[in-house]
Formats: structure tokens, C-alpha cells, sequence
């Protein structure tokens, strides 16, 4: 079997995604319709919510994606779909049209790991550089790809061999996912939702060395790892406690007043632009922003990198929304380079959901036919294997 397109479809959580990929390496569209608006008001995302916005968007972002392809429904050669982990209910609304699309076509239908997904991101974007550069410059292996996101932060030990990809997850999150600190840290800290573009931004115009924040401890064995490979070396990480420092400092400081004006005031505003919330931002605050991302960002680079030694890789990949991050991405690089270990990232958007990611990872199971039988449904905690 050669080339195909693929069409792919994600609605794992609060983005309507579709996008055409050509056999893996080339990305010839890519629509994501973002549902922030609705979500924003409520701090976070309602997962009822999410559901009723995929189900009004999936129609026209896939009929987007491929006149963008300039593909038709009939010219694909297949779909694929995210079938977790994420919101059970915003994920049946993308396996259902799939499913219904697939049918009526009769075309195969893949099912893709979410996670899957964001790393195979990674390996979409550098075929399509050989491919523009012609210098191949092969990836080696093993792979280790951190995943962290909104509601993940997970390292995997990634292997390919004929076209069949292995996982082994070495380490996750106990607690909260790195993603999810910034967005609590932006929520009270009167910044509104979502947290990690924000805080990326105004962390520039603090001092990040003002605030100590001591590095989480995990000394023991998590208590709920079922893995098959409870015995070896594990590479937890722990974001709660931060939040709660960061908490801690606020009212410590006597800063609940000042941040309920921000809120206000920010919520006034249509669409506040980075100076708004400057204006809106003392240096005390701007410190404490500066000085927790440095502290959740040396932990999650310090903790990979120790994996990566300890594991012996080759190369690591950092994947999902947070790999957005300027300050994750320099230290990275920068850390990465003193240990010898090539990095790579998605580009920014590429970075969060979207669903060239999930075409990508369809390919190698295109090409060893492994299409998803029609009774398969969300998995909302699915783990990758
Ligand atoms: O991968 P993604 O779009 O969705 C999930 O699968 O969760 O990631 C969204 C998460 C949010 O928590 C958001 O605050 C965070 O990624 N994020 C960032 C940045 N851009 C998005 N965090 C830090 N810095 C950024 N620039
Ligand atoms: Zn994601």
C-alpha cells in the first residue's frame, strides 16, 4: 500500500478539529475551530458545553478541510479519529460522524490515541522539512516524548519497528497536569481562561528569581501505578503544590483585593490585548507570574532530562500544548544541548490540538491495515501503548 490521504477528525476536548494529511509527511489542510469563547466565561471547560459546540461545528470544519485539501468526501482513503483519552462526550461526537462518514462512504476508518497523536505531530513536521530541505536527517532511536498539556504530563518511551509503534510510559503527572497549573495559577490570579498563552507572555515583564517555590519531592512510588513495568525507575511529577504556593503567597501578601479589580476589569474588556493586562498587572504580581513559570519549568525539564539519561535516548520530543511555551523551549534547547541529546518540538500550532496530529499517526496503521471494527467507542482514560 503507498500514499493516502488521510482525512482526520479530533473533538477530544474543546477544539473541532479536521485536516488532510498525505501519507504522513504532508499536511495539506488543517482547520481548528477553537470553542474558548464559550468556555471562557466559566473559567475552564464544561464539558456539556463541549459537546453541544463539536456538534455544531464538526459539519463545517470538516467540509473546510477538505475544499482547503481540495479533496471531496469521495477522494479520501480513509478517516481517522480520536477515540481518547478525553471528555467521553466531546469524543462521541467526532467517533459518531466518523463513524456515519466511513459508513456512507465505505472507506476504512482508523481509531488514534490522542497522545499518539501529539507526538506523531512532531514527526509529521520533520518529514515535511526533509522533504522541503531534502536533508534527511533520520530520527533515532529510542525516543523519549514528554507530552504535557492541558490535562497531561506524561513521558513515553517511543519504539517503531515495521511500521508498529510501541509506547512505554516511564512517568506522569500525580496530580495536576502542567497545563492545568498554568490555566489554576491565571484563574487566581484574575487572568481569565486559558492560562498558559498568558502567563507566557507577561512572565517576560517579571522578575523570575523574585519568588522561591521549593521543587515538588516524590520520594515514594505512586500508590495507583498499575503499570506492567511497575518495577523499573519511574519519572513522576507533581504540579498541585505549586498552585497552592502560589495561593499561599497571594494571601499572605494581601493581594485578593487588587486581583478581583483585575478580574473585573479584564472581564470589561472584549478581547485584552497583552498591554491591558499589563496595565492591569503591579510588579509584585508580575514577579510571582515570572517566578512560577521558571520553577514549573526547570521541574519539567530537570525531571526529563534525568529520564533521558537514565534511559539512554537519543532523542527527545517535546509535545502538546505547553510545548508552546518560550521559556519550555529555550531551556530545553539550551539543556538539552549540554547533555548531547538532539530536541525537537511541533511548531506553536501544531503544539496544541489539533487534528493533522491524529492523520499523522493514522498512517503507519493504514499501512498495516489496522482499521477500527465499527462497534469501538470512546475511551475517555485510554492509555498509551
Ligand atoms: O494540547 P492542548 O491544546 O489540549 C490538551 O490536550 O489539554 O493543551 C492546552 C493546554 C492549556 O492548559 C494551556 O494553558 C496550555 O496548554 N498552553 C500553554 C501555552 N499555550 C497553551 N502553556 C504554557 N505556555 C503556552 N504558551
Ligand atoms: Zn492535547
Amino acid at each position: 500500500m503507498g500514499g493516502a490521504y488521510i482525512l482526520g477528525i479530533e473533538s477530544s476536548c474543546d477544539e473541532t478539529a479536521a485536516a488532510v494529511v498525505y501519507a504522513g509527511e504532508k499536511m495539506v489542510s488543517n482547520v481548528v475551530f477553537s470553542q474558548i469563547a464559550a468556555h471562557q466565561r466559566y473559567g475552564g471547560v464544561v464539558p456539556e458545553l463541549a459537546s453541544r459546540e463539536h456538534l455544531k461545528a464538526i459539519v463545517p470544519v470538516v467540509r473546510k478541510a477538505l475544499a482547503d485539501a481540495g479533496q471531496t468526501y469521495r477522494s479520501i482513503d480513509a478517516l481517522a479519529v480520536t477515540q481518547g483519552p478525553g471528555l467521553a462526550g466531546a469524543l462521541l461526537v467526532g467517533i459518531g460522524y466518523a463513524k456515519a462518514l466511513a459508513f456512507a462512504l465505505d472507506k476504512p476508518l482508523i481509531a488514534v490515541n490522542h497522545l499518539e497523536g501529539h507526538i506523531h505531530a512532531v514527526l509529521l513536521e520533520e518529514r515535511q522539512k526533509e522533504e522541503r530541505q531534502k536533508n534527511n536527517r533520520p530520527i533515532n532511536f529510542p525516543v523519549l516524548a514528554l507530552v504535557v498539556s492541558g490535562g497531561h504530563t506524561h513521558l513515553y518511551l517511543a519504539e517503531e519497528k515495521d511500521q508498529h509503534w510501541s509506547y512505554q510510559n516511564i512517568g506522569h503527572t500525580r496530580d495536576d497536569a502542567a497545563g492545568e497549573a498554568f490555566d489554576k495559577v491565571a484563574k487566581l490570579l484574575g487572568l481569565g481562561y486559558p492560562g498558559g498563552p498568558i502567563i507566557d507572555k507577561l512572565s517576560m515583564h517579571g522578575d523570575p528569581a523574585a519568588v522561591k517555590f521549593a521543587a515538588s519531592q516524590l520520594k515514594h512510588r505512586d500508590r495507583h501505578d498499575k503499570s506492567d513495568h511497575a518495577t523499573g525507575p519511574r519519572f513522576d511529577f507533581s504540579y498541585s503544590g505549586i498552585k497552592t504556593s502560589v495561593l499561599r503567597y497571594v494571601e499572605i501578601h494581601g493581594m485578593k483585593g487588587s486581583i478581583e479589580a483585575r478580574r473585573k476589569a479584564l472581564a470589561e474588556i472584549e478581547k485584552p490585548a497583552l498591554e491591558d493586562f499589563l496595565r492591569h498587572c503591579d510588579r509584585q504580581t508580575l514577579n510571582l507570574i515570572a517566578s512560577f513559570q521558571r520553577a514549573l519549568v526547570s521541574d519539567l525539564v530537570a525531571k526529563t532530562l534525568a529520564a533521558a539519561q537514565a534511559c539512554n535516548v537519543a532523542t527527545l520530543f517535546v509535545t502538546g500544548g505547553v510545548a508552546a511555551n518560550n521559556e519550555l523551549r529555550q531551556r530545553f534547547e539550551q539543556d538539552a544541548a549540554m547533555e548531547g541529546i538532539p530536541v525537537y518540538f511541533p511548531s506553536r500550532p501544531l503544539s496544541t490540538d489539533n487534528a493533522a496530529m491524529i492523520a499523522a499517526a493514522a498512517y503507519p496503521k493504514w499501512l498495516t491495515r489496522d482499521f477500527a471494527a465499527m462497534d469501538f467507542s470512546a475511551e475517555a482514560g485510554m492509555a498509551l501503548r
